[in-house]
């Protein structure tokens, strides 16, 4: 039997878009006064974010690999607009998007895929659907209240990590490199 610290420690790992603060404390209002009407639990103001690419689990051993590839690509700035809100019955999220999303923000999350495919970080490039979740375990959302449009230009992309707390999920910034 392998001795415990033989055992690889594995996290989940994601790249992101993360909101910039303004945007997302608008957002965090609106959705607080949904979980008022509707409960549900609301996402942290600073952990809301755009998943480009979910790794999964990837062991502590390949994250000086998987941050040295992100400091060679050269992914371009991407506009990002949300000005809807939406509900995915399915997993009871009520989520942040946009009715009409720029296609260089799937772009940018394609390539990005792409490069964590070659590098063996993915298995699969996964379809990419752009949305921010902003509560969770939400079980009857009612009538949503229409988002006033944002927009910003993400000039850097995120690697992060989640794991799961008494407290739904946290996330935590590993590192940050700019879009071009
Ligand atoms: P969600 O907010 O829609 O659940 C950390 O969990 C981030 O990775 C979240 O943005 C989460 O999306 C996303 N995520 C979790 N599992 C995923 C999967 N299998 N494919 C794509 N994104 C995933």
């Amino acid at each position: 039997m392998l001795a415990e610290a033989a055992v690889p420690a594995a996290a989940r790992f994601f790249f992101a878009l993360w909101l910039p603060q303004d945007v997302a404390h608008s957002l965090h209002t609106v959705a607080g006064g949904v979980v008022g009407r509707c409960g549900g639990r609301l996402m942290r103001e600073d952990a809301l974010h755009i998943t480009l690419a979910f790794m999964g689990e990837v062991p502590e051993r390949r994250l000086p690999e998987l941050q040295a590839l992100a400091a060679t690509l050269t992914l371009p700035k991407v506009p990002v607009h949300l000005d809807r809100l939406g509900f995915w019955n399915h997993n009871h999220v009520l989520w942040a998007g946009a009715k009409d999303p720029a296609p260089v923000l799937a772009q940018l999350a394609a390539d990005l895929q792409e490069e964590l495919l070659k590098a063996g970080f993915l298995t699969e490039v996964r379809p990419f659907v752009s949305h921010v979740t902003m509560l969770r375990k939400l079980l009857h959302p009612g009538a949503l209240p229409e988002l006033t449009p944002v927009e910003w230009t993400a000039a850097e992309f995120v690697l992060a990590k989640s794991w799961r707390s008494d407290r739904g999920s946290a996330y935590e910034t590993i590192a940050r490199w700019p879009l071009n």
